[in-house]
């Protein structure tokens, strides 16, 4: 049993079965989640099936959000944190003016890990996908302009791509602190989630119908969280696996973190 877990995106999908998981085995429960009505229904199930868990406000498009919630967490430790919240398929800008999926999935996320580190006592854990491989590195520039394309899913993958590489760097720079900290990349696979709502309704259903359910996608997010796992590692259905070559470049990990810091307005030592 784990002592506090917070995870973002907990009121849908994998967040959501991941969050059912953990509270079945007694894990006390962060729900960090920006829609909070749906959040404290998932609150109110946990607790009438007698777990523990709580809402916590955070909207990872708007980096005030995200300090505010890294503030509201208190001092008191974190054994994990999952970093599974994103989107897909959108088109736009966060409240912060970068394009939606990058700021989305990766910036506020960054922000958050960063700012939650000195209290996370366990594992930070991840939520790839295997769209990361499909592109071969980040446009520095478009990630601060509205999304270019028409369906947002080569932004989704360079989001996701950022998502890996933030990993492997963290990986690296525990490593040099010798932090007791795990970083850990889960990839759920392929999963029949809202995800998928931006997909028209005929092909939506003929592309999920083999997919796996939430809670099965959340078997490896899981495994992750609580399982033997090594730090720096990347699984699918639970098994070590290997990221793309870009992802686990060094260059583009330094060069991810320091234009991630200055963008989130972390201080960095020169
Ligand atoms: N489904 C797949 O096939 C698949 C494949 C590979 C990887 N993944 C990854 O698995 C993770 C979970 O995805 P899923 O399929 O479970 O998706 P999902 O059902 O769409 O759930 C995404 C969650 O993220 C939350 N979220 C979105 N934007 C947010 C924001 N600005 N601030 C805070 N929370 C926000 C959503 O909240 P709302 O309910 O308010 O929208 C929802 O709770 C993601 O990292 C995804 O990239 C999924």
């Amino acid at each position: 049993m784990l002592s506090r877990v917070v995870v973002t995106g907990s009121t849908s999908g994998v967040g959501l079965a991941l969050s059912h998981a953990l509270a079945r085995s007694g894990t006390h429960v962060v729900l960090a989640a920006r829609d909070l009505v749906r959040a404290a229904a998932v609150r109110d199930s946990i607790l009438a099936a007698g777990g523990r868990a709580e809402v916590l406000p955070l909207d990872l498009a708007d980096l005030a959000s995200v300090r505010a919630a890294a503030h509201a967490l208190g001092d008191a430790p974190i054994e994990c944190l999952v970093n599974n919240a994103a989107i897909a398929g959108a088109r736009g800008t966060t409240r912060d003016g970068f394009e939606i999926a990058f700021g989305t999935n990766h910036l506020g996320p960054c922000l958050f890990t960063r700012l939650l580190l000195p209290r996370i006592t366990g594992r930070v854990v991840h939520l790839g996908s295997g769209s990361h491989a499909s592109v071969t590195g980040i446009d520095w520039e478009r990630c601060t302009q509205g999304t270019r394309s028409w369906t947002g899913i080569d932004e989704y993958a360079v989001s996701k791509l950022a998502v890996t590489a933030f990993h492997h760097e963290l990986t690296r720079r525990l490593r040099d602190a010798r932090s007791p900290v795990l970083s850990v990349l889960a990839d759920p696979g392929d999963v029949a989630t809202r995800a998928y709502r931006h997909v028209p309704w005929p092909v939506r259903v003929w592309m999920t119908r083999s997919m796996k359910t939430p809670d099965e996608g959340a078997e490896t997010p899981l495994f992750c969280v609580r399982g033997t796992v090594e730090h720096g590692g990347a699984y699918v259905d639970a098994r070590p696996d290997t990221t793309s070559a870009t992802s686990r470049d060094p260059a583009l990990g330094r060069a991810l973190w320091s234009r991630s810091a200055r963008w989130v307005g972390l201080a960095e030592p020169s």
